[in-house]
């Protein structure tokens, strides 16, 4: 069975929401689900797709997922190419520039983006906002479950 390797990082819960959504879309394959902070460079390079999830925090990748690049990207080169991603991200207005890192670096590893990156904004403006602990729409977590069985089906008929 092709296995489904979804990394997730979150400070109030949208992403880990999202992650979890994505989890169980992804009905035809063998997902794991794991937080960025435990993911070894063997991790990546037993998946045969993958679904990057986490918060844009000051305009980037939040810390602990770019931790999880940093340990794990020269590790991976040279032997993940072709394989199958996509980013999705929740913010707080905006979003695209942890969007533009992460395709940066799976562009770096020669990676097939396989759909459009997914960007979910929660309005938190205030800090209080910010700091509170977060609620996905029904429908941004049906998109990522959608993004989830769309990744788990082209990788179960060997399209990816
Ligand atoms: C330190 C910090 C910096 C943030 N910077 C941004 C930012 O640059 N752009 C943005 O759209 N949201 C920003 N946010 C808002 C978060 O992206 C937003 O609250 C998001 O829903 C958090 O996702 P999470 O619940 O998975 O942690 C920031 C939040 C924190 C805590």
């Amino acid at each position: 069975m092709r296995k489904l390797l979804i990394v997730w990082h979150s400070m109030t819960g949208g992403s880990e929401a999202l992650a979890r959504a994505a989890l169980a879309g992804a009905v035809e394959v063998e997902a794991r689900l794991l937080h960025a902070a435990d993911v070894a460079a063997a991790d990546m390079l037993g998946a045969d797709g993958y679904i990057f999830v986490f918060p844009e925090n000051l305009a980037a990748i939040s810390g602990v997922m770019k931790a999880f690049f940093d340990r794990t990207y020269y590790p991976c080169l040279g032997q993940i190419e072709g394989r199958a991603f996509v980013v999705i991200v929740c913010a707080g207005s905006d979003g695209r520039n942890a969007v533009a890192q992460a395709e940066r670096i799976a562009t770096g590893w020669r990676l097939k983006k396989v759909a459009n990156s997914m960007i979910v904004c929660t309005h938190a403006q205030t800090p209080e906002a910010i700091l509170a602990a977060k609620t996905i729409s029904t429908v941004d977590l049906q998109n990522a479950r959608d993004i989830g069985g769309t990744l788990a089906a082209g990788l179960a008929m060997g399209v990816f």
